[in-house]
């Protein structure tokens, strides 16, 4: 199933407290985003990627892209105050296809089957996103006290890639925007139009490179994937 990927790489990593936008950090010797785009650059289904970007980081991030060869970047759209903001300035410049992925720019080890899952979902049913399994209990809590122990079974952790057809991306940005709604993810969008959104088992490899944490399990990732490819 092919697909055209959005990124949104505009923000600025507040919670990763280094000196710069956390994508620009490395891991071993690339960039965090550099890996993303190596993904879908590498994924044959993958038809173009738009990236959004910080005005001031559009020429290094350029030159980035080029230094990798990462041939299938179609557009940069400068990004907004918020993660939607970002999103909807790439969703502006994209000519219509059939399906449209959004994915953090800071989840560089999302793998090619959950991507195929998902485009593949959103094709037939309008809309899927990526999530992994609870595993810890969890409980609500006010003022100290625990007031539920909210049920483990049906609670998921949501994470990007999230798939859609373009025609509902669209429609949803579209009416977000005229009410003023501002979601924390793409899928709230479509789910207050009342559209099903399908969710997709994916794996816990897939983080997001948010505390300075996060680093330490990437570079355990890269150095697990290095050795299997070795054997
Ligand atoms: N993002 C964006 N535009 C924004 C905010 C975020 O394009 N205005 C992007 C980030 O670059 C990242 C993804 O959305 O690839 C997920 O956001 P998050 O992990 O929250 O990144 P930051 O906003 O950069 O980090 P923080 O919230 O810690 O400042
Ligand atoms: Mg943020």
């Amino acid at each position: 199933m092919k697909y055209t990927v959005v990124l949104p790489a505009a923000g600025s990593g507040k919670r990763m407290k280094a000196d710069k936008n956390k994508l620009l950090l490395e891991l071993f010797d690339k960039p965090i985003f550099i890996y993303t785009l190596e993904v879908f650059q590498r994924d044959p289904n993958c038809e173009g990627i738009w990236l959004a970007v910080k005005e001031e980081e559009r020429s290094l991030m350029e030159d980035f892209v080029k230094e990798y060869g990462i041939t299938k970047v179609a557009g940069f759209a400068v990004g907004g105050a918020e993660r939607q903001d970002s999103v909807r300035a790439c969703l502006k410049m994209i000519p219509a296809c059939d399906v449209l992925l959004v994915h953090d720019a800071a989840r560089p080890f999302i793998d090619a089957e959950v991507i195929l899952h998902l485009a593949k979902e959103a094709a037939a049913s309008g809309a899927a996103i990526a999530g992994v399994r609870v595993k810890d209990t969890i409980k609500k809590a006010e003022s100290g006290f625990i007031t539920e122990t909210v049920e483990r079974g049906k609670l998921w952790i949501i994470q990007t890639p999230q798939a859609f057809r373009y025609s509902l991306i669209k429609e949803a940005a579209a009416a977000a925007y005229e009410a003023g709604f501002l979601g924390t993810d793409e899928a709230m969008l479509v789910e207050r139009l009342g559209h099903p959104v399908k969710i997709v088992e994916s794996n816990y490899e897939n983080v997001k490179m948010t505390t300075p944490d996060d680093l330490i399990y990437g570079k355990a990732i890269l150095e697990s994937r290095r050795q299997e490819e070795q054997q």
